[in-house]
């Protein structure tokens, strides 16, 4: 069985050798990107440097991106989807182009991989009316030494790569371009009858596997919906380093690949059943509580808003199948959760402060969740499906199977009208009730508000008075604090940290405001943000000798109502700044 860290590593070095620098992964949660929630392709972060803004790294880049495909959740359970994923890929930002490309894949995949030619397939674009078919690649394809009968033209749905999927559903000015796919042939695999001998490599038997996607983005859609080159021609080449290992492996399962192999033994273990019998749930539990500790490893936190609210139906779902399972999934979830870090404990969390925090996350949650589940499975069939969704957080794909494997009839239609008329009705609501709808977000912002100063006091006590605040930001979710401070925190200095936070939290100490003249306020020492931007008669905040700045408001009345607060992240903003996320449990 060859391991998906050999894969990776040889992936790296082999486009290394090659000129190409390698970038880190991004985080799954993107950071400056407000037009998605996760990201889902290596190419994502680079989508400037596709347009022609110059990379600081050059003009060869190479990496392994964590993925998170919230639009593949629904196929998770067959032999090779899932949510979360690693994307091998490498780029030419305008310099090398088909020719390279096709034979270092190639060469990659039986030199390095060897992988068998014979159980190779390609494809490319067999053109349209805007853009011609690919006779560059099939050629060069064939110089390679792949036979014509293994070299298969597909249109756009199949054989060109954009963000937004075909030609017709790109905005104007997003780059894309045709593509050319390798797939792997398990041969010994009786394909589906079904497809008889219709089968090719897009058929979706499970006999071959996707397992490369080399995009020549050579083109930008206009608005007038044509297409024009750009000025640059790029290659994004994104392959699933979970496929490869399988394909390496000649395994045609990806969840019996190491990438896998010790979570579905760990479910095996507190099932007490075997993965031969249950594959597709121990798949899907799998997958999810994998997708879900990476997604809290990079900061969505199970919430009810965005990203966060996928890492808690990722969880819930998860928790419902280890029931189905006969399982009591509040005790043994975490279990699953500490597979995965150890799966994973050289590559990806080997600097986490408190790895601990993912497991406490994710088994808090399913304890939230356990006993609405145990009072919802018994009302299953005697309450309305929408009240299962509404009143007990079951997510709508777990009602429909449940409805199905008792036998229930779920009227489909009528369920899905609910739930929107429920969505219209709440968004009338909070346009209605302007004011309404904005104090329940100001109410966390508020709370939010006071943990920065309180943060910013404790880094002070902490670290020295070098810390000052270089800039904040707060979303319902968590708030985000840069601060100057030449190096990173230890461990031991986010938990003082923490300490004293949750100290004063615990104190429940009174927040002060009063009036009083700048000058005195910054004679006593209390801190501002941006002295000049205050009046001259100013608001000062002090939470008992801790705390004292100057700032507008608002803030909670005395600092319990801010519930605990948990760093959850840091990292670097530039030479001398840092960023701290922190998160309030209540
Ligand atoms: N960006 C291409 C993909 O995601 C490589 O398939």
């Amino acid at each position: 069985m060859v391991s998906a860290n050999d894969v990776r590593a040889k992936y790296l070095q082999f486009f290394k050798d090659r000129g190409h620098i390698k970038i880190p992964s991004a985080l799954l949660v993107p950071e400056n990107d407000p037009t998605t929630l996760f990201t889902s392709s290596g190419m994502q972060p680079l989508v400037q440097n596709l347009l022609g803004q110059p990379h600081p790294a050059g003009k060869r880049l190479v990496n392994s991106q964590k993925c998170f495909r919230a639009q593949d959740i629904d196929e998770v359970g067959d032999n090779r989807h899932t949510t979360f994923f690693e994307m091998l890929g490498n780029w030419s930002l305008g310099d090398y182009f088909k020719e390279e490309q096709l034979a270092w894949f190639y060469e990659f995949l039986t030199k390095e991989l060897k992988l068998p030619e014979e159980k190779l397939a390609v494809s490319v674009f067999e053109g349209d009316n805007q853009i011609p078919r690919d006779e560059e690649s099939a050629a060069i394809w064939k110089k390679l030494g792949v036979p014509k009968n293994r070299i298969f033209y597909y249109g756009v749905k199949k054989n060109w790569w954009s963000r937004s999927g075909v030609p017709e559903s790109m905005p104007a000015g997003e780059p894309g371009g045709p593509d050319s796919e390798v797939f792997y042939e398990f041969t010994d695999i009786k394909h589906n009858p079904k497809f008889g001998d219709q089968c090719h490599p897009n058929c979706d038997c499970g006999r071959f596997l996707e397992i490369g996607n080399s995009v020549f983005m050579q083109y930008q859609k206009q608005a007038d919906s044509s297409f024009k080159e750009l000025p640059q021609k790029n290659v994004d080449f994104g392959g699933g380093l979970e496929r490869l290992t399988a394909a390496a492996s000649d395994e045609p399962d990806i969840f019996q690949t190491d990438s896998f192999k010790q979570i579905i033994q760990t479910i095996e273990y507190v099932t007490q059943k075997k993965y031969v019998d249950h594959p597709q749930y121990m798949r899907i539990i799998a997958d999810h509580i994998k997708a879900a500790t990476f997604l809290i490893s990079d900061g969505a936190t199970p919430s009810n808003k965005a990203q966060g609210y996928m890492t808690r139906r990722l969880i819930r779902q998860a928790a419902v199948k280890l029931r189905q399972l006969q399982v009591d999934s509040q005790w043994h979830i975490e279990k699953i959760c500490r597979s995965v870090i150890e799966t994973y404990k050289n590559i990806y969390f080997k600097n986490l402060k408190y790895p601990e925090d993912i497991p406490d996350w994710i088994s808090m949650e399913t304890q939230k969740f356990s006993q609405t589940l145990d009072k919802g499975l018994k009302l299953l069939g005697q309450v309305s499906p929408f009240d299962l969704y509404q009143s007990y957080g079951f997510p709508p794909e777990v009602i429909e199977e449940l409805y199905q494997e008792k036998g229930l009839k779920l009227n489909k239609e009528e369920f899905a009208k609910s739930r929107t008329r429920h969505q219209e009705e709440s968004r009338t609501a909070s346009q209605g009730m302007f004011k309404g709808g904005l104090q329940d977000q100001s109410e966390i912002v508020t709370k939010y508000h006071t943990a920065t100063h309180l943060l910013h006091a404790a880094l002070r006590k902490v670290l020295g008075n070098h810390v000052s605040q270089k800039g904040s930001n707060i979303t319902a979710d968590r708030l985000r604090f840069d601060f100057s401070h030449p190096e990173k925190l230890t461990d031991e200095q986010i938990k003082q940290v923490e300490d004293l936070i949750n100290a004063k939290i615990a104190a429940d100490v009174k927040v002060e405001c009063v009036e009083m003249p700048k000058s005195q306020a910054l004679a006593e020492g209390a801190l501002a943000f941006f002295p000049e931007k205050y009046p001259d008669v100013t608001s000062v905040y002090t939470i008992d000798d801790f705390s004292k700045e100057l700032c507008g408001g608002p803030h909670v009345q005395s600092t319990g109502e801010i519930g605990r607060i948990k760093i959850t992240r840091q990292e670097a903003v530039s030479a001398g700044v840092r960023r701290i996320y922190a998160t309030a449990i209540s």
